[in-house]
């Protein structure tokens, strides 16, 4: 338990800094330099670090990255996590391009669920986005995910004015057809932040509102995975639609989560600089007590919240890929 009475049971791993993507709103196009191999966490140590973890109470674990897929032999990795008996919970956020291929590998390993971002459904617009291209491939990573069955297939698209606002309905309609569960996220100050600009975001409330004239939407709690995401379920569908509103509302004092960097710092929140460095901690040897010592460190670090919907983007910061979205 944190300073604050929250139950920490979840831990986002970074596992890459890396991505084979270049998505403008969170990364720039060139001079992106990576962590390189001696700074960032072998493998044995995430699995190493992910056993302290369950010892004091870590059940749920989410690989991100930047990419997951694109860090060798992520495959083995979710082998040792899935072995760790107090994990009850695997799951992975990735952009999908390298999904279809490892699937089934993946699913194999302990792999228990998926979230994939896909911002638009349109070819162009994916290309100027992402700046490569790969639509068709996200495609058959959605499907894939469905085809194997790792519900609730999650689908995460961040809502900018002028870019993919006009496709909200569309997304929703995909939500109706297929048992998919569409996350619209508010765009949030923590990437590359040439893209940003306050008018960029749309609220959920705005989306919401505009949604509720054509669609009949009822609350709904329980879509596994409990994270931030409000729910609501569409008369009829087979899916469901969410809301993520780091802009507009603080879920802080639910937040049941720490990560794990891909250089090795564990932070209590996304938006807060507080790290432990576990990373220093294993290069001097240290057992798994101290290790142990060092997850409460941070876990009692932890911030009772953040204040990035008060002009916190202007600040220099390690940015989302490098910390883990
Ligand atoms: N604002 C909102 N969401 C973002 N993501 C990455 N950068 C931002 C941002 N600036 C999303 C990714 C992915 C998830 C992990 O976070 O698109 O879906
Ligand atoms: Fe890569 Fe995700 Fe960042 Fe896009 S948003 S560049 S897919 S890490």
């Amino acid at each position: 338990m944190d300073s604050f009475g929250r139950h920490i049971n979840y831990m986002r791993i970074s596992v890459t800094d890396r991505c084979n993507l270049r998505c403008r709103y969170c990364m720039p196009e060139d001079g992106v330099q990576d962590l390189g191999h001696g700074k960032i966490l072998s493998l044995e140590d995430i699995a190493r670090l992910t056993r302290i973890g369950a010892q004091i109470g870590i059940r749920k674990v989410r690989l991100t990255g930047g990419e997951p897929l694109v860090r060798k032999n992520i495959t083995g990795l979710i082998q040792c996590i899935a072995d760790i008996p107090e994990i009850d919970d695997i799951a992975l956020t990735t952009n999908g391009i390298l999904f279809p291929a490892m699937a089934e590998d993946l699913k194999a390993a302990g792999l228990k669920r998926v979230n994939i971002s896909m911002d638009t459904l349109q070819e162009e617009r994916f290309l100027y986005i992402t700046r490569r291209g790969g639509l068709n491939l996200v495609w058959e990573a959605v499907f894939k995910a469905l085809e194997l069955d790792m519900h609730p297939v999650k689908i995460n698209v961040v809502v900018i004015r002028g870019f993919n606002d006009d496709e909200i309905g569309d997304f929703v309609r995909l939500a109706y057809i297929y048992p998919l569960h569409i996350r619209f996220i508010e765009y949030m100050p923590v990437g590359d932040l040439q893209f940003w600009d306050p008018d960029r975001m749309v609220s959920s409330a705005e989306i919401l509102n505009k949604l509720q004239a054509d669609y009949e939407l009822t609350p709904e709690k329980i879509v596994a995975g409990n994270g931030p995401a409000r729910y609501y379920h569409i008369a009829g569908g087979a899916g469901s639609i969410g809301f993520i509103s780091p802009m507009s509302h603080q879920f802080c004092s639910e937040c049941n989560r720490i990560r794990l960097t891909a250089d090795g710092k564990l932070r209590g929140c996304l938006y807060a600089k507080q790290e432990v460095d576990l990373k220093a901690a294993l290069e001097q040897g240290a057992s798994d007590e101290e290790l142990q010592e060092l997850f409460f460190a941070a876990i009692k670090a932890k911030p009772a919240h953040h204040d990035m919907g008060s002009g916190w983007g202007e600040q220099n910061f390690r940015k989302m890929y490098q910390i883990g979205g």
